[in-house]
């Protein structure tokens, strides 16, 4: 039987091209559709691409008719919520708006499964329910959805808008991912490549591998890696994140695909380790993985919007796919110094700023 194509959205992106790698090797035939808005065509390198919108109806229409995908995973969207603070048009237009077009013009050309990548900012601030658990009790899919910036309300938005497409058979899994980090094995050539970089281990191994100065600049790191917050309700002080090795979170991913075209229902699962690291903590991994214990980063007052504590359960994501990330720490660390030092990336990154590599 010749493989099924499957949709990527967004493929061209960090982790949509990690989701286009894992479905080649799992026999599939990927088709990235992206139009490059913040995504690299050297990333789109596994199965078809068609550049274009995902909010151009015809587009799309076309693109289903030449592959017959027999389902989609929707990763395209922005992803600053810093930005989407500043210009929520701009974050309810494409990760709403059309994301919601997207689905209806999948569903009229008969792609009926879809999983989309959603995200751990439709919980907003869950500080109330660690508080409640005695400071231990991960987030679960029941906590109140009440997001704290247009990022996460229109993501919210877009998984309602899928969800109500159930009732026209299309059945859909909505992952709500936690931190996502590191990258596959550096053969694949793939890894997160974002102008401005604003996730917290990339920030953090940047300044630590000898990175060109000029990028370090462009990507707002020239002073080097910030603990943004020491007096936070925590052990520490410091903020509390959940991080996810971008290779478990695919997998998270191919077991909803599967669960799906197995007749599964419409669902949502978070995506998270369910254990909470500190910043301190995350830096003390840092110094370890990266063999540089002189690494003592500044402190700086706390930014607005960013709650004390995030942490998954992925209890259910365990219970029903039998999902549980194999990664840790350690390794999310190492494989973004690896991705980082390459020169695929740095060149990548230069070229993309106008400054020819060295
Ligand atoms: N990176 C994280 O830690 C994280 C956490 C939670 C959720 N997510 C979600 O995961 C998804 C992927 O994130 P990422 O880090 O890979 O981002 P990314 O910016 O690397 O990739 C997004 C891709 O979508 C493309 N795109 C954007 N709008 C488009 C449009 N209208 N039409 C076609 N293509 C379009 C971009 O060109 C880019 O290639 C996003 O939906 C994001 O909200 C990411």
């Amino acid at each position: 039987m010749n493989p099924s194509h499957i949709l990527v959205s967004g493929g061209a992106g960090y982790i949509g091209s990690h989701a286009a790698y894992a479905l080649k090797q799992a026999g599939y035939e990927p088709v990235v559709v992206d139009n490059l808005s913040t995504g690299n065509a050297w990333a789109a390198s596994f199965g078809a691409f068609e550049q274009g919108d995902i909010g151009h109806c015809d587009f799309v229409r076309a693109v289903c008719e030449k592959y017959a995908p027999v389902a989609a995973m929707h990763f395209a969207a922005f992803i600053e919520v810093g930005e989407s603070v500043r210009n929520p048009d701009k974050y309810f237009e494409n990760n709403r708006d059309k994301a919601s077009r997207f689905f209806k013009t999948l569903n009229g050309c008969g792609v009926k499964k879809v999983v989309f990548s959603s995200t751990a900012a439709v919980y907003g601030d869950t500080s109330a329910v660690y508080r409640s658990a005695g400071g231990n009790g991960p987030v679960s899919e029941l906590y109140p959805t009440r997001p704290i910036n247009p990022y996460g309300q229109a993501k919210l938005e877009a998984e309602a808008y899928l969800r109500m497409l159930d009732s026209d058979g299309l059945r859909s899994i909505a992952l709500r991912y936690f931190n996502v980090a590191g990258a596959a094995d550096i053969e694949a050539q793939i890894g997160e490549a974002h102008i401005p970089e604003s996730h917290l281990i990339p920030r953090l191994v940047l300044p630590l591998i000898d990175t060109p100065v000029v990028l370090l600049n462009a990507l707002g790191l020239q002073d080097g890696f910030t603990i943004y917050g020491d007096d936070y309700p925590t052990q520490d002080g410091t903020a509390i994140r959940d991080y996810v090795h971008v290779l478990d979170l695919i997998d998270a991913h191919l077991r909803a695909l599967d669960y799906l075209l197995n007749g599964g229902e419409t669902d949502i699962f978070n995506l998270g380790s369910g254990a909470g690291f500190s910043v301190l903590e995350m830096v003390a991994a840092a110094r370890k993985a990266l063999d540089r214990p002189d690494f003592s980063p500044a402190v700086a007052p706390r930014r607005e919007g960013d709650p004390a504590i995030l942490v998954a359960s992925n209890r259910k994501a365990n219970r029903i796919l039998g999902w549980r990330p194999a990664r840790g720490l350690q390794d999310m660390i190492r494989d973004a110094a690896v991705w980082h030092r390459s020169a695929l990336y740095r060149d990548a990154m230069l070229a993309r700023m106008g400054v020819e590599a060295a």
